[in-house]
């Protein structure tokens, strides 16, 4: 890779897409002269979720450790499957520099050198962070530790240098809840609020060509933590501190789910003009609202230009740091799961079940009263993931539906057929379900409504 990339230009993902004709040019090729496969790490296009990334302009990626790189399957999946990667801790302070002064890259040049072997890009994960630092750093005075942190940053820059596509040069600075205020850390606690710029200034001289980011969770969507971000970034961006991007963590579970304005937080962060990444992604859960989740996350990514890749925090459910939580799109026996076709689906790939759009409905009495009852139908998604559907309620007269909720209903002249699609965004992942509900004034008349097939799109 050269060194001369600009801050702000998308070349990886140029160079996948120019991968993916070169594949298909050699699939030719190959075809003419008899062979009957493509070797080593050659994807067709839009089959896997680097290669359905590539075609949308974006990098797919996922963190790998180096101690699993022996393990067969592990790394067939990465490889099959990923065009960029993250190391998970071999480039974090104490794996990089446990002594002051001494540099051991063993882990970390054994992940880089593979991956761009195979042509993948690497993230640099992380150069300023309070977790995972040796004791050493935080023993320091405020001089030396300043001197010790920009060596750090420029040894470890250097030695990568033009082999790193965007870098956390500073991760997880901010505090959680509604202060807005910066974490105690010995960088903060010694040289206050300057040493984030500090360390992004340093980071510039050392690799201009690597994309510096800042790096953060629980801040996906517009919170008082983001807002702190924010402001951060843009002063940056008024005084010309060299900042490129802004890392989105992403770890969600049922405590914090996908924010419904995550993609308008990252379309804020893209306002300022900087490249937006979601470099940690992982949902705890299982089967369709996992799989949903994944695909809103996905269709967030898609839906801001500036938002060039996606990395999740693991390859198989069985390594991962949440592992009980099962939150990656492998499980342990590096099967894909449900969310694995969701994510490939949102990102336009095809294989992520096959097939073609269906779905299914039920329907259930929720709440019965003597003049009226509630109904509930659930449309549920087909191996395939939908973009909308319909379905007509039939009531039988003298009855009348006298409301509904979560779909937006049509009738037929007699008012007796409600034909009900979605309200607002009618996709749903592969085998994920919605519900819309009605009240039918009985009219003396006590029987359950037809339910239609449901027809998908
Ligand atoms: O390798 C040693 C092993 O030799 C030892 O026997 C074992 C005993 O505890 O520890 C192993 O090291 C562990 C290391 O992961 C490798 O598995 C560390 O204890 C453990 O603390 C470390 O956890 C990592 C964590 O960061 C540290 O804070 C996770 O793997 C890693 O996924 C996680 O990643 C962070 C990101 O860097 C920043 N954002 C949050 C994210 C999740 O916490």
């Amino acid at each position: 890779m050269s060194t001369s990339m600009e801050p702000g230009r998308t070349r990886p993902n140029r160079r996948f897409r120019a991968r993916g004709a070169l594949v298909l040019a050699m699939a030719g090729l190959l075809a003419g002269a008899g062979a009957t496969a493509l070797s080593g790490s050659a994807q067709a296009a839009g089959t896997t979720l680097g290669a359905a990334a590539a075609d949308k302009g974006r990098y797919f990626g996922t963190a790998v450790a180096a101690h699993h790189l022996g393990e067969a399957p592990y790394a067939a999946t990465l490889d099959a499957e990923f065009n960029s990667v993250t190391p998970e801790n071999e480039m974090k302070w104490d794996a990089l520099e446990s002594n002051r002064g001494s540099f051991s890259y063993g882990a970390a040049d054994q992940i880089v050198d593979r991956a761009r072997g195979r042509g993948m890009q690497v993230r640099g994960h992380t150069l300023v962070w309070h977790s995972q630092l040796p004791g050493w750093v935080g023993g320091l005075g405020a001089s030396d530790l300043r001197s010790a942190m920009n060596n750090h940053i420029t040894q470890v820059m250097q030695h990568y240098k033009g082999k790193i596509a965007a870098w956390d040069v500073v991760n997880e600075a901010f505090q959680d809840g509604s202060s807005g205020a910066r974490r105690s850390s010995p960088f903060q606690d010694k040289l206050g609020n300057g040493f984030i710029e500090e360390a992004f200034r340093t980071a510039r001289a050392a690799d201009p060509a690597a994309k510096l980011c800042y790096n953060d969770y629980n801040t996906d969507g517009v919170n008082a933590k983001s807002n702190a971000v924010y402001a951060m970034v843009r002063d940056f961006r008024s005084r010309g501190v060299p900042i490129d991007c802004v890392g989105f963590q992403s770890h969600f579970n049922s405590a914090s789910p996908v924010p419904g304005d995550y993609r308008a937080n990252l379309q804020r962060f893209a306002d300022l003009g900087v490249d937006v990444q979601i470099t940690e992604l992982d949902i705890e859960g299982s089967g369709a609202s996992q799989a949903t989740s994944y695909a809103n996350v996905v269709n967030a990514c898609l839906g801001v230009s500036r938002c060039t890749g996606i990395t999740v925090w693991g390859v198989t459910d069985k390594y991962s740091w949440r592992a009980s939580g099962t939150p990656l799109l492998f499980d342990g026996n590096y099967t894909k799961k449900p969310a694995y076709s969701a994510v490939l689906s949102a990102l336009g790939g095809s294989g992520g079940g096959g097939g073609t759009a269906s779905c299914t409905v039920s329907y259930s009495r929720t709440n019965d009263w003597s003049d009226r009852f509630n109904g509930s139908v659930t449309v549920t998604a087909g191996s395939t993931a939908i973009t909308g559907w319909s379905v007509a309620v039939t009531v039988t007269a003298p009855q009348k539906v006298s409301a509904t909720w979560n779909g937006t209903p049509s009738w037929d002249g007699s008012g007796n057929v409600m034909t009900m699609r979605p309200n607002g965004n009618g996709a749903l992942a592969p085998g994920a379900s919605t519900s819309f509900g009605f009240t039918v004034m009985k009219n003396g008349n006590n029987a359950a409504p037809a339910l239609g097939s449901c027809s998908a799109s």
